[in-house]
C-alpha cells in the first residue's frame, strides 16, 4: 500500500515546541515580537504536518491569528499541533499556544490558530496526503468543527468579493463621515 493510501492516527504527528522567551525576541515595549511568535507556530505547523504526510510541506494559509495577552520574556512559551483535519493533498494544523511563568507559577492560554499545509513532492506538485484516524471525541470534534469553519471560510470570501465588487467611491462616500478620516478638497 503507497503512502497516500495510508491513514495515520491523530497522535502519530502531534508535536509540541517550547521555547523559553529571552530578551533579544523583545519589542520595544519589552513584551514579545508577535512576529517570533508566528515564526514558531509556522515551524510547529511544518513539523506537524510533515510528519503526518511524510512529505516536504507548504504553508498556505493561518486563520485567527490574535494574541490577546502578551507574552513576556523570560516565559517558556509552548505550541502545542496537531493535525485536526485532511482533505486531499491539504491538512489544517490547530495550534494551541501557551506561555508559562515559573516565578509567578501562571500559565496561559495566548492563542489557537490554525495553520493550512499543503504536501509537496519533489516536483514542487501537490501530493496526497495519508487520511486520519481520529482517536478519541476531541479528534472528532475538531475534524468537524475545521469542516465548518472552511465551509464559513468559503461564505465570507464569496461575501467579502462580492462587496469588493458593489463597492463605489462615489455612493459609498457618505460611510465616512463617522469615520476618524479627512478627506482632501477634490473629495469634498
Ligand atoms: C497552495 C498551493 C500549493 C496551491 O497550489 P494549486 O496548484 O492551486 O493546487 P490545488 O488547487 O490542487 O490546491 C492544493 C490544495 O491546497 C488547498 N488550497 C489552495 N488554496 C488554498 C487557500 N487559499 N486556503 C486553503 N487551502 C487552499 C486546496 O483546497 C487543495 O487542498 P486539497 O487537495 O486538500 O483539496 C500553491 O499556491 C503554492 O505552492 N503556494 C505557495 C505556498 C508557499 O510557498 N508557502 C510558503 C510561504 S511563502
Amino acid at each position: 500500500m503507497s503512502l497516500e493510501d495510508q491513514f495515520r492516527p491523530v497522535s502519530y504527528s502531534e508535536t509540541t515546541l517550547t521555547e523559553l522567551m529571552i530578551p533579544a525576541y523583545a519589542n520595544f515595549g519589552g513584551k514579545i515580537h508577535g512576529g517570533i511568535l508566528l515564526s514558531l507556530m509556522d515551524k510547529v505547523a511544518y513539523a506537524c504536518a510533515s510528519k503526518h504526510a511524510g512529505a516536504y510541506c507548504v504553508t498556505v494559509s493561518v486563520d485567527n491569528v490574535e494574541f490577546l495577552q502578551p507574552v513576556e520574556v523570560g516565559e517558556m512559551v509552548s505550541m502545542k499541533a496537531s493535525v485536526n483535519y485532511v482533505g486531499t493533498t491539504s491538512m489544517v494544523v490547530g495550534i494551541k499556544v501557551i506561555a508559562e511563568n515559573f516565578k509567578q507559577g501562571t500559565v496561559k492560554h495566548t492563542n489557537t490558530s490554525y495553520f493550512t499545509m499543503v504536501a509537496k513532492d519533489d516536483s514542487g506538485i501537490p501530493t496526497k496526503v495519508p487520511g486520519l484516524i481520529l482517536e478519541n471525541r476531541e479528534n472528532i470534534r475538531r475534524f468537524l468543527e475545521t469542516i465548518k469553519r472552511k465551509e464559513l471560510k468559503s461564505t465570507y470570501k464569496y461575501e467579502l468579493d462580492n462587496a469588493r465588487t458593489r463597492l463605489s467611491v462615489d455612493t459609498d462616500l457618505y460611510k465616512l463621515e463617522k469615520e476618524r478620516c479627512k478627506l482632501v478638497a477634490e473629495f469634498n
